[in-house]
Formats: C-alpha cells, sequence, structure tokens
C-alpha cells in the first residue's frame, strides 16, 4: 500500500512543475487540452509554468467523445512528433482530458509518465486523484481503462473561475458523496452553502480530496473499501449514459446525473441497508435544493434499468450497488429487488 499520493496545490505548484519536469529530463514534453481548455486555461498555463511543449495536442471537448477514435488520434499524433518511452504528457483539463489523456499516456508504448492538471471541480475533487484512467465504450461509461496514479496533480482552484454554474453544480456532487459515505459533520456543513460559487467551494477541495485519498490509499484497486466511492454511481452512472444517447433529452453532467442516483439509492438504502426514512429524505430534499429535478418517465426507467446490466461492479450477472446505513457508514455489495427501482424512482420524483 502506498502511503501518499503527490498531490500539490495551487499556482506555486503549477509554477514549480518546470522545475520537477526538468529534474526527469523527459525527452519530450505534451500538453492535452479540449477546445474548452485551449481557450480559457492552455495560455495561463504556459504563462505560470514557463513550459515550452513539444507539442500540446487537442480532443474535442465532452463525455461523447471520452472514446477510442479520440485515443487513436493523440496516439498517432504522439508517435508523429517523435514521443518516446521517456515523453511525458500532461493533462489539462476536466474529468474527460485526465481520464483519456491517463490512458493514452499508460498505453503509449506501454506506458510514458503523465501530470494532471485538473481545471473542472469535478476532476479536482474526484476524477484526477485515485489513478482512474479510461474511455467509454458507446455510451456505457468508463469500460475500458486501467488504474495507474500519475507522477503528480496540481490542483489549481484559479481555473475554477472558468466554469459556468452546471460545472460547479455536477463537482459539488462528489464532494457531497464525500460527506455521505464518509463524513457526516462534512456532509452537515456542505448541506448549507447557499450559492454554489468557486468562491464559496474553493475552501471545500482539499478536505474533499483528502476523503477520496484515505479511501484511494487504502484501496487502490477496489477490491473493497474503494468501492464505496460508487455510492449513487450504479444508477447515476445509467442516467448518464441515457442521457448521452438520447438527443431529444436535456444534458446531463456526470455529477448531475449522480445527484439523482445518490437520491435514488438513498431511498433503494432505506429497504436495504436499513437507512432511516428521515435521512433519505434528507437527502432528497438537500439535493433537490441544489439540482433541478428532471421528469424520468416510466420507459426513460426501463432503458436505465437496462443498463444496469453494464455496471463494473457487477458479478456472475448480479448488480452490487453501494447503500448507505447511515450518513458516514456505508454498506457495499448489496443486491437490490429489482421491484424496488420504480419505487425509488417515484421518490426521487415526490415532493
Ligand atoms: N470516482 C470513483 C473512484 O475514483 O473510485
Amino acid at each position: 500500500m502506498k502511503d501518499q499520493i503527490n498531490i500539490t496545490y495551487g499556482l506555486s505548484a503549477i509554477k514549480d512543475l518546470k522545475a520537477v519536469l526538468d529534474s526527469k529530463q523527459y525527452s519530450s514534453v505534451f500538453i492535452l487540452v479540449d477546445n474548452n481548455t485551449k481557450k480559457h486555461c492552455l495560455k495561463g498555463f504556459l504563462e505560470y509554468s514557463s513550459i515550452i511543449p513539444t507539442a500540446v495536442l487537442t480532443m474535442p471537448a465532452g463525455e461523447e467523445n471520452k472514446n477510442l477514435t479520440s485515443c487513436q488520434s493523440l496516439w498517432e499524433e504522439l508517435s508523429a512528433e517523435g514521443a518516446d518511452r521517456n515523453s511525458v504528457l500532461i493533462n489539462l483539463g476536466g474529468g474527460v482530458v485526465t481520464d483519456l489523456g491517463g490512458f493514452v499516456a499508460c498505453t503509449f508504448k506501454r506506458g510514458i509518465d503523465f501530470y494532471n492538471i485538473p481545471t473542472s471541480l469535478l476532476a479536482m475533487v474526484d476524477a484526477s486523484v485515485g489513478g482512474k484512467t479510461g474511455i467509454d465504450l458507446g455510451a456505457l461509461k468508463n469500460q475500458i481503462g486501467i488504474i495507474q496514479e500519475p507522477q503528480g496533480v496540481i490542483i489549481a482552484a484559479e481555473w475554477l473561475k472558468t466554469l459556468v454554474h452546471e460545472e460547479l453544480r455536477s463537482g459539488f456532487a462528489e464532494m457531497l458523496k464525500h460527506g455521505l459515505i464518509a463524513n457526516p459533520d462534512y456532509w452537515n456543513t456542505l448541506k448549507t452553502i447557499s450559492d454554489l460559487s468557486a468562491h464559496n467551494l474553493e475552501g471545500f477541495i482539499k478536505p474533499s480530496v483528502a476523503e477520496k485519498t484515505k479511501v484511494v490509499l487504502e484501496d487502490p484497486y477496489e477490491k473493497g473499501l474503494r468501492k464505496i466511492l460508487n455510492f449513487g454511481h450504479t444508477l447515476g452512472h445509467a442516467i448518464e449514459s441515457y442521457y448521452l444517447t438520447s438527443p431529444d433529452k436535456a444534458r446531463l453532467l456526470h455529477g448531475e446525473a449522480v445527484a439523482i442516483g445518490m437520491v435514488l439509492e438513498a431511498y433503494l438504502a432505506t429497504k436495504c441497508s436499513g437507512l432511516r426514512a428521515a435521512t433519505a429524505n434528507e437527502i432528497k430534499h438537500t439535493f433537490k435544493s441544489f439540482y433541478p429535478i428532471i421528469t424520468i418517465s416510466s420507459e426513460d426507467q426501463k432503458a436505465i434499468i437496462d443498463l444496469l446490466r453494464h455496471d463494473k461492479k457487477n458479478k456472475a450477472g448480479r448488480i452490487n450497488f453501494v447503500l448507505l446505513k447511515a450518513i458516514g457508514k456505508p454498506d457495499i455489495d448489496v443486491e437490490v429487488p429489482q421491484e424496488l427501482f420504480a419505487e425509488a424512482f417515484a421518490f426521487y420524483q415526490s415532493a
């Protein structure tokens, strides 16, 4: 078991990165951005860090591009630019860039070093920390990937200024999750935030990263404890996948789908893990105060439930949920009777 993950904070850490790279004598330095971080973050990153990259690689933004086609273009570009096993890739972006860039780095010539510079709240508190790299398979989330820690993660709250409200709210869902699975006091504090602004949220990045890091250090390869980080994600991922492939539906960001998943799974927890009904109601009302409620028809529910077959926690055809016995007391590997799903959706949609 490792006893630490290399995470540093602030613009000063970005300034220090060049010296770190120089000390490692990389043969070439590549930066991966998407169209958004190319526009909003690249110039600042180059100025703060004084790094002169061999090339900047760009991928199209959005979860729909977290796929093999994007990887193939990037592997080809790295190859054409003469990258070798001693090259390094810096992923400057949100969760799609850090997940996919990490995967591209881990697989190019059987693995080159990479650094994550998360620019979205979600990537800061979740995606860039813990070494999960990967891509989607069609609409199915994160089906292909490798667990491999980056050489370093640098979290600078500065980038939060580049985000729209929906992006902040998406990352905030993972922070609320950290409270629900591990720390009731943290949950109670986050619940009282009145406005999800970059200013109000930045002070909570470190506590959230600390909660996640504790879990990842204990169980980096998700054999047991790390499963708790998937609370809300079994149904959340299915909802995200479904909305991603339904052009007539509103677009849901990862955290927005997971927020719905947490309310649904709080209901399931009252039936399967002994969570008090009053606590499930508290969870529902808290999420309702931050996230709009969407209407999920019975046809949508059927399609979402069908997608659960692909969840990575499934074992021998069993769909395994992470539920809660109480706030801060997760319950892993819970099998849920299918007939409860409709009740959970009704609970989510009720006042
Ligand atoms: N996002 C869940 C994990 O890193 O395990």
